[in-house]
């Protein structure tokens, strides 16, 4: 007998499927390709780990020249479930930015500290744009106001992981985005 994948314990429902969000992706991968259609020095910069299934499935959607880079932060404290609100840089960029026209690519936004601390981080260094690529969006609980030029999906206010997001640093690899059983989260 096969035994059921290791993470149905803690999944109370799919909440985007993988074709639902694969969709979506080719969708945000077009028009951020018109978008940056006259783009001569594009750069996605990826936000560590949760945003890499997102960026490299949305990378391969866009038509325009551009690089990668990533930057890795922290924003939760250990088994924290919500932003302290202070953030640390763990990597930063290997590239520079200046005059570059950057996208920053992320998984989620939720209280939107996170974000709001990136671009101010970035903005500093002089880049020609800078706008913002998010994978999720939970409105309802943003603390900080943050203006999103791409967006895949809005979602209630659900603890979530798959597709990049994790639950504890499990379960990044799964293909679609469900919500964690309220009592794995206990
Ligand atoms: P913010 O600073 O509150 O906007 O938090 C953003 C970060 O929190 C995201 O980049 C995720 O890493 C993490 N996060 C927020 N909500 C969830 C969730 O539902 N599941 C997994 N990680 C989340
Ligand atoms: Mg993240």
């Amino acid at each position: 007998m096969t035994q059921p994948a290791p993470y149905t314990q803690f999944l109370e429902e799919i909440l985007i499927t993988e074709s639902q969000i694969q969709q979506r992706v080719a969708e945000l991968g077009a028009t951020i390709s018109e978008y940056y259609a006259q783009s001569q020095n594009l750069l996605l910069v990826c936000i560590l780990k949760g945003g890499v299934l997102f960026l490299t499935d949305l990378m391969r959607h866009i038509t325009v020249p551009h690089a990668i880079d990533f930057m890795a932060v922290s924003s939760y404290g250990e088994g924290a479930r919500a932003s302290t609100g202070q953030v640390r840089i763990l990597m930063d960029l290997a590239q520079s930015i200046t005059d570059r026209d950057v996208l920053l690519v992320e998984d989620i936004i939720d209280s939107g500290h996170t974000l709001n601390y990136i671009l101010n981080q970035l903005h500093a260094r002089n880049p020609r744009s800078l706008r913002i690529c998010t994978l999720l969006s939970k409105p309802s609980r943003r603390e900080v106001d943050i203006s999103i030029d791409f967006l895949g999906f809005e979602i209630e206010d659900k603890f979530v992981f798959g597709y990049g997001l994790d639950l504890d640093e499990r379960f990044r690899n799964m293909p679609f985005i469900g919500v964690v059983k309220p009592e794995a989260l206990a």
